[in-house]
C-alpha cells in the first residue's frame, strides 16, 4: 500500500531531484505537488515543477502557492540555482497548474483523504503555514510532516540559520507546533551524503531516461560550495524523501525543537535540543546519520524507473 503524500517544493535544483525521486518509488502515492517561491520566485519555481512532472509523465496536478512569507519580505537563492531555479536546464514546458491555491489543495486533499496524509515540505513553509493556519481540523488526518528545514548548528542562508527555515520563520514555528509526528532532515543529514563528480558520472552512465538525464544536467551546475569542502553538494530535499522510502537508510534522534523568530542575528534559526536541557517533550524526529551509498543506490535506481 503506497503512501499518500503532498509534496510542497520550492524548485530549485534539490527539489528536481527529490520530485524525481518522489514520482519514481511506487512507495509514494504522490496526490498533489504544491509550490511556493523559494529558490527564486514562484514565477520560476511554478513553471519548474510543471516542467519536472510533465517530463515524469506522472499525472500528478501543481499548484502554485504563496510567493512570499507570512511576514517580510520574499529573498531568493539564485547562486546555487541559477536564476531560472534549475541551473539554466531548459526543460520542455510541463502541463498547466490547477487554479487552486496550494494552501486550498492542501486542505481539501487533506480533509477529503480517506487515510492521514502525509506532507512533505522542501521549501519555505508558508503553503503548510496557510493551510494548517486557515483550518486547523485537518491536522487530525496528517500522518506526519517531513520537513528539509533547519540545522542543529550554523545555517547556510546566515550564520545562524537554514534557508527554508529563515525564509519563513514563522511559518515553520506554526508547522512545529501543529501537534502532528514531524520529521527534520537538516543541512548537517545532507552534509553527510555529498554528491561528487563521480557520484554524479556514475548516476549519468546509469542510463538513458529523460528525467535521469534531466536530474544529472541540473544537478551538474550546482557549485561545490565552500562551507561542504568543496568536494560536492548536498541533495538536501532528496533526502526528506528518501527516508520516507528507506527509513533504514538513517538513525535518528527525538528531540524539542524551536525557533528562533527574534528579529536578530539568530532570526529563523531551529534550536533543537539535542541533550534534554529544556523542559519540553520532544516534538520531532531528527535525522542523525543517513547510509550515503545506500541512498546514491536508491536515487540511481529511482531516476531509472522514470521515462
Ligand atoms: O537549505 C536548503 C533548502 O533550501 C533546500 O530545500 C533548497 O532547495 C532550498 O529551498
Ligand atoms: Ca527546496
Amino acid at each position: 500500500m503506497s503512501l499518500p503524500l503532498v509534496l510542497d517544493c520550492d524548485p530549485g535544483t534539490d527539489d528536481a531531484l527529490a520530485l524525481f525521486l518522489a514520482l519514481g518509488s511506487p512507495e509514494l502515492d504522490v496526490l498533489a505537488i504544491t509550490v511556493a517561491g523559494g529558490n527564486v520566485g514562484l514565477d520560476r519555481t511554478l513553471p519548474n515543477a510543471r516542467a519536472l512532472v510533465g517530463l515524469t509523465k506522472r499525472a500528478v496536478p501543481v499548484f502554485g502557492g504563496a510567493d512570499r512569507p507570512l511576514l517580510g519580505a520574499f529573498t531568493s537563492e539564485t547562486r546555487v540555482h541559477g536564476i531560472d531555479g534549475l541551473g539554466g536546464i531548459a526543460l520542455p514546458e510541463g502541463p498547466a497548474a490547477e487554479a487552486d491555491h496550494a494552501a486550498d489543495a492542501i486542505r481539501r486533499i487533506v480533509r477529503s483523504a480517506r487515510e492521514p496524509v502525509t506532507l512533505v515540505g522542501i521549501a519555505p513553509a508558508t503553503n503548510l503555514a496557510l493551510a494548517l493556519m486557515t483550518e486547523p481540523g485537518i491536522a487530525g488526518n496528517i500522518k506526519q510532516i517531513v520537513l528539509m528545514s533547519g540545522a542543529w548548528a550554523e545555517g547556510n542562508a546566515t550564520p545562524a540559520a537554514e534557508f527554508n527555515a529563515v525564509s519563513d520563520p514563522e511559518a515553520l514555528a506554526v508547522v512545529l507546533a501543529c501537534g502532528r509526528p514531524i520529521v527534520l532532515a537538516t543541512l548537517e543529514i545532507a552534509a553527510q551524503a555529498l554528491c561528487t563528480k563521480a557520484h554524479l558520472a556514475a548516476m549519468a552512465a546509469s542510463g538513458t531516461g529523460a528525467c535521469l538525464r534531466a536530474a544529472c544536467a541540473i544537478q551538474g551546475t550546482v557549485p561545490f560550495g565552500r562551507r561542504l569542502g568543496g568536494a560536492g553538494a548536498a541533495l538536501y530535499d532528496p533526502v526528506a524523501v528518501a527516508w520516507l522510502v528507506r527509513p533504514d537508510l538513517f538513525s535518528t534522534q527525538e528531540a524539542y525543537v524551536t525557533m528562533d523568530l527574534g528579529p536578530g542575528p539568530c532570526r529563523g534559526r531551529t534550536v533543537i535540543d539535542r541533550w534534554g536541557r529544556t523542559p519540553h517533550a520532544p516534538n520531532a524526529t531528527v535525522l542523525t546519520s543517513i547510509d550515503a551509498a545506500g541512498f546514491f543506490g536508491l536515487l540511481t535506481e529511482r531516476f531509472n524507473r522514470l521515462p
